[in-house]
């Protein structure tokens, strides 16, 4: 089922996702609705599961309903197989939970117009680019990603699904206001606590310690790879593949070192300071 890519308004994305985009495009977002809008493999389920886990005010069993991706629909998602994104969503009741990782200039105005809340995170792009690598092996929608050093090559140069990762985490910086909460994943790895009290204070919520206690043993990462509802292992093996690579695979920040050359390293720190530069966005590379 591996395919090339097509391109809609410039950004790389499955074909069959570029099928659906009329209704993606029209998509009625509710004024209620949170979305969680990431660059692909930023952190998209583990956020997704502590935001599950908060509405339902740390109930695991509740946050045991469902597969992640049916319990958080995601916006774009169309294969040729089951229900798109877009009529998942229309099928949940509200408050809905919204997952994207389109970049911000292709965010359907719906979301500005219903003034939504938005919760971004972002994940240094050594790390990125890493995962995105394994998760090319394993999910089987995404074209064959070559060598590990021609797939750094297309991440840089923007050609892989959703574009440019700079473009991504630069673009929704700039939008960032005051209905917008911008995370970063090595912040969350370092602090969990610090970061889910963050996004109680941004939704207005308060909660017990003993709550907030277990949304963090809930979600970390040794919990969340062994919880059939959060691990995506009830996915079809047609789609994705998990005895090639974990869908969870390791969780930590500052895994690039074990595959970058020194060369590659170099390169990319180039690169990366060439596209970053005038910008007050800084990520951390390790924690
Ligand atoms: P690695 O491949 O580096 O392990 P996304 O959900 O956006 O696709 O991101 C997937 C990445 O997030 C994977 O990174 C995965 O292991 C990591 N991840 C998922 N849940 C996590 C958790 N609870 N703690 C830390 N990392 C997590």
């Amino acid at each position: 089922i591996r395919q090339e890519l097509g391109s809609l308004h410039g950004i790389p994305l499955f074909k069959s996702f570029i099928e659906g985009w009329p209704q993606v495009k029209a998509f009625q977002a509710r004024p209620d609705d949170l979305l969680i809008s990431t660059y692909p493999k930023s952190g998209t389920t583990w956020l997704s599961e502590i935001m599950d886990m908060i509405y339902h005010d740390g109930d695991v069993e509740k946050c045991r309903r469902d597969a992640i991706y049916n319990r958080v629909p995601f916006l774009e998602m169309k294969v040729s197989k089951g229900p798109s994104g877009v009529e998942q969503l229309e099928n949940t009741p509200s408050p809905r939970l919204v997952k994207t990782h389109l970049p911000v200039q292709l965010l359907p105005t719906s979301f500005w117009e219903k003034d939504c809340k938005i919760i971004y995170m972002a994940r240094n792009p050594k790390d990125v680019v890493i995962s995105y690598y394994y998760f090319h092996h394993m999910a089987k929608i995404h074209p064959d990603p070559g060598t590990k050093a021609e797939f750094l090559e297309n991440f840089m140069a923007g050609k892989v699904a959703y574009g440019s990762w700079y473009d991504h985490v630069r673009g929704w910086w700039e939008k960032k206001q005051e209905k917008m909460l911008y995370l970063f994943y090595e912040d969350m790895k370092k602090d969990p606590r610090r970061e889910v009290q963050k996004i109680l204070h941004f939704l207005g919520k308060e909660l017990a310690e003993g709550t907030v206690e277990r949304i963090l043993h809930h979600t970390s990462f040794q919990e969340m790879k062994k919880n059939p509802a959060a691990n995506y292992e009830t996915m079809l093996p047609t789609m994705m593949d998990h005895s090639v690579s974990p869908f969870l695979r390791k969780g930590i920040s500052g895994d690039w070192k074990n595959h970058f050359t020194v060369a590659q390293n170099e390169r990319f720190n180039q690169h990366y300071q060439e596209h970053m530069a005038g910008s007050d966005l800084h990520f951390q590379m390790e924690v």
